[in-house]
C-alpha cells in the first residue's frame, strides 16, 4: 500500500481530522472515481431530459387527440410505442386506452397487448376510436393493419392517423434517416405521399373526414412534413339507419378545429 496524499478535511478546534488517501494496486484513483461519478450523473440527467421530452410530446399529442374523441370512448392505440400517449389519453377521456405493439412492453402503465402483425387481440366492433400515430409507414402491409382497424371499429367510430410525408427533398432525407434507424427493428418503412394515403384509405372503405398538414418543427429532433387524417368507416345504407351514436358531430367545425389546433402545430 502506498500513501499518496494526506489531506486535511474540515476544521475542528484542537483537532484536525485527516484522511489518508491510499492507492492499492489495481484500485481506481480518486480522479477516476470522480470522473466516473460525473459521467454517471450526466448520463442519468440526459436520460431524464429525454424521458421528459417523450412524456411532454405524448401529452401534447394526447391533448390534440382528445379534442376529436368524446369522453368515455373506448380507444385502441395501435403501435403504442412507449405507451405515454395512451396513458395521458386515458386520464383525459376517463377510460382505459388499450395499447398494441409488435415489439417491447411499453414504459407507461397501460393495458398493453402484443400484436402478431396479423390480428389485433381485440373483439370485432368493440372500439370507438383507433389511433395510428406514426405507425402505418412501419407496417410491412398497411392494408393488413387497416383491415384490422375496420374489423374492430364500431360503425360510428373514428380513426386518427399521423404520418410523416416525403413531400420535399428535405422530408425524403428525414424519412431515409428514420428508415435507417428503424428497419432492423420493424422492417423497412414505406413512406407515402398524401394522395397515396388517401387512395389507400378510400380503397379500404374509409371516408376521410379531415386532413391537416402539421409543421415539421413540432419535433425539432425529427423535422419532417406531417399530416394528420381523421377517418370514419364508410357506412352502408342499413348501417346509416341503425346508427345510434354519432362521433364527429362532437368535433368543432373545420374553422374551430383549425383555430384550436394552432397551439400544437
Ligand atoms: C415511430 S413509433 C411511434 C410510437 C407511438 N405511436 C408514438 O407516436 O409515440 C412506431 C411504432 O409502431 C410499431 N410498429 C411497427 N410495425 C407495426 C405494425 N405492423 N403494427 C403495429 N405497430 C407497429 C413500432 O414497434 C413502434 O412502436
Amino acid at each position: 500500500m502506498n500513501v499518496v496524499a494526506q489531506t486535511s478535511v474540515g476544521e475542528v478546534p484542537n483537532e484536525v481530522a485527516q484522511t489518508l488517501v491510499c492507492e492499492f494496486p489495481g484500485q481506481r484513483s480518486q480522479t477516476e472515481v470522480c470522473a466516473t461519478g460525473i459521467r454517471q450523473g450526466l448520463t442519468r440527467r440526459i436520460a431524464r431530459e429525454r424521458r421528459r421530452r417523450r412524456v411532454g410530446r405524448a401529452y401534447d399529442m394526447a391533448l390534440e387527440i382528445a379534442r376529436v374523441i368524446p369522453k368515455g370512448s373506448e380507444v385502441l392505440d395501435v403501435g403504442c410505442g412507449n405507451g405515454f400517449i395512451a396513458h395521458h389519453l386515458s386520464a383525459m377521456l376517463g377510460t382505459k386506452v388499450v395499447g398494441l405493439d409488435v415489439i417491447n412492453a411499453p414504459e407507461a402503465p397501460i393495458d398493453y397487448r402484443r400484436y402478431d402483425r396479423e390480428q389485433f387481440p381485440v373483439k370485432a366492433n368493440s372500439v370507438d376510436a383507433v389511433l395510428l400515430c406514426y405507425v402505418l409507414h412501419h407496417a410491412q402491409d398497411a392494408s393488413v393493419v387497416l383491415k384490422e382497424v375496420r374489423r374492430v371499429l364500431r360503425e360510428d367510430g373514428v380513426v386518427i392517423i399521423y404520418e410523416d410525408i416525403p413531400q420535399s427533398w428535405w422530408d425524403k432525407a428525414m424519412c431515409w434517416l428514420h428508415n435507417r434507424n428503424w428497419k432492423d427493428r420493424t422492417g423497412p418503412c414505406t413512406f407515402r405521399k398524401k394522395a397515396e394515403w388517401r387512395r389507400l384509405f378510400d380503397a379500404l372503405g374509409f371516408v376521410i373526414k379531415r386532413d391537416r398538414q402539421l409543421s415539421r418543427w413540432r419535433n425539432l429532433t425529427h423535422p419532417v412534413t406531417r399530416f394528420s387524417f381523421v377517418l370514419q368507416p364508410e357506412l352502408t345504407a342499413a348501417n346509416k339507419a341503425n346508427l345510434r351514436r354519432t362521433t364527429l358531430h362532437t368535433l368543432p367545425d373545420a374553422r374551430g378545429l383549425r383555430r384550436s389546433s394552432c397551439r400544437y402545430r
